[in-house]
């Protein structure tokens, strides 16, 4: 046999053997994935998450203040005899499935409701006034309750440990931040999450890899002048004229100051000052949002927006003082998924719902603190579509007549296991290859 011939034999057989492992690898994590799908679609089960999620929907609980939605967590892990740190971060918990041993792998949840008076009337609505899982935070529990029973039913067999992250205060107040304080994140492998979405149709999902929302600041500022009579303004510091002339300003930052290839918001929210037609007030206050792909162009927003109301202010013989509330509500940074961690999603996603059903997911402005993980480890955040028209599962996020297509339910928890799973598998793999 020539060197020709036998390095064409050598060849053949690598890539037989390459391939057919791979091969066998995609039809074992097919299999797995349809029976984690099939299991979480027995009626049984069904019935079991749809009644988690109207529980806590009905119950829905502010940031750090998800004692009833944590209790309820806890009961049920306690009914699976599943083992979990508590408390992190006031109402949090990390719950533990596996060998105990590295590699650990997170799944995310979040926790808390929106101050908005639900406005849908159904038998499950809101009993606390003023309160509403809008954001569809009820669901991320429940499907991540619902990984809990399906991982828990092959604990024996994992290959690692599979943490699952119930976190408090998504909205605006950072609960991801005090959770990797507490350390309950330390020596992850790497994490994944699951947010609903309505733009995109039940049993489809979307992501991206690298930046994916925004990093956000939010800012309260207080113009004083002198008030007095609306008749008399030599007489007075005028505060209207100064925060408008403010305002206005505020818009250069993007227009002229801003790359136009980079996404940048500053948006003011609200105005407040002045009552009677005929006073010129002692003070106005406003404030608002701004938002960047990156942390640089966060830190510019924040220094600029500062200046440039100071120096208005001080242009109208006004002062001004400007809050940016870090410590209670803490800047978020931007959501940048990790590539090889984004792609795992993905492969598993497609196996799970099909090719055409995972979505390359646009870049937005919105901001999730799910982006304080992506900062400390290999971390995917993936949208999981609820759209459904018959069902009415179409209004925005945050609107008070959020609606909820329960068919994501056992997709959501599929999902998670499924990932967990192939990643713990990949990673035992890569071990042995080594
Ligand atoms: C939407 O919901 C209806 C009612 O539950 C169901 O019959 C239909 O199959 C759903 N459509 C999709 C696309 O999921
Ligand atoms: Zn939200
Ligand atoms: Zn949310």
């Amino acid at each position: 046999m020539g060197w020709l011939h036998f390095f064409f034999l050598v060849s053949t057989l690598t890539y037989g053997l390459t391939q057919s492992s791979e091969v066998s690898a995609e039809s074992e994590l097919q299999l797995l994935t349809r029976e984690l799908l099939e299991s979480a679609r027995q009626p049984e089960f069904l019935d079991w998450l749809r009644r988690v999620r109207r529980t806590i929907h009905q119950n829905p609980e502010l940031a750090f203040e998800e004692e009833e939605t944590s209790q309820l967590i806890r009961s049920e892990l306690d009914l699976l005899g599943v083992e979990y740190r508590w408390p992190v971060a006031k109402t949090g918990l990390v719950a533990s499935i596996g060998s105990g041993l590295q590699p650990w792998l997170g799944l995310r949840a979040d926790m808390d409701a929106l101050q908005i008076q639900e406005l849908v009337e159904w038998e499950y609505k809101s009993k606390n006034h003023g309160k509403m899982h809008a954001c569809g935070h009820d669901a991320h529990v429940t499907m991540l309750l619902g990984a809990a029973k399906l991982l828990h039913s092959k604990s024996h067999k994992l290959k690692g440990t599979i943490k699952l992250v119930f976190q408090p205060g998504e909205e605006g107040r950072a609960g991801a931040y005090h959770m990797l304080k507490e350390g309950a994140l330390d020596n992850f492998q790497a994490i994944f999450g699951l947010h609903v979405a309505p733009d995109m149709p039940t049993g489809t999902i979307g992501s991206r890899p690298g930046p994916m929302l925004a990093g956000s600041g939010r800012f309260v500022v207080i113009i004083e002048g002198k008030g007095g009579h609306a008749a008399n303004p030599h007489g007075t510091i005028d505060p209207i004229l100064a925060a408008s002339s403010s305002i206005l300003a505020l818009q250069q930052i993007i227009s002229r100051e801003t790359d136009p290839l980079e996404a940048r918001v500053v948006t003011i929210g609200f105005v407040e000052g002045g009552q009677p037609l005929n006073v010129i007030p002692q003070t106005v206050r406003f404030g608002g949002t701004f938002r960047s792909m990156t942390s640089e162009g966060l830190s510019y927003l924040q220094r600029r927006i500062k200046e440039v109301i100071v120096m208005q202010a001080s242009v109208h013989r006004c002062t001004a003082t400007i809050d940016f509330m870090e410590e209670k509500m803490r800047h978020y940074p931007a959501t940048v998924n990790d590539e090889a961690t984004y792609k795992h999603g993905k492969r598993v996603g497609e196996i799970l719902l099909g090719e055409p059903n995972v979505h390359l997911y646009g870049m937005w402005m919105g901001a999730e603190d799910f982006s304080f993980y992506t900062t400390k480890m290999p971390a995917a955040f993936f949208m999981i579509g609820i759209k459904n028209e018959t069902l009415g599962s179409v209004k925005g996020l945050h609107s008070p007549y959020f609606v909820l297509d329960e068919d994501v339910l056992p997709i959501g928890a599929a999902l998670h296991s499924a990932v967990a799973l192939s990643f713990l598998d990949n990673h035992a793999l890569a071990v042995k290859n080594h």
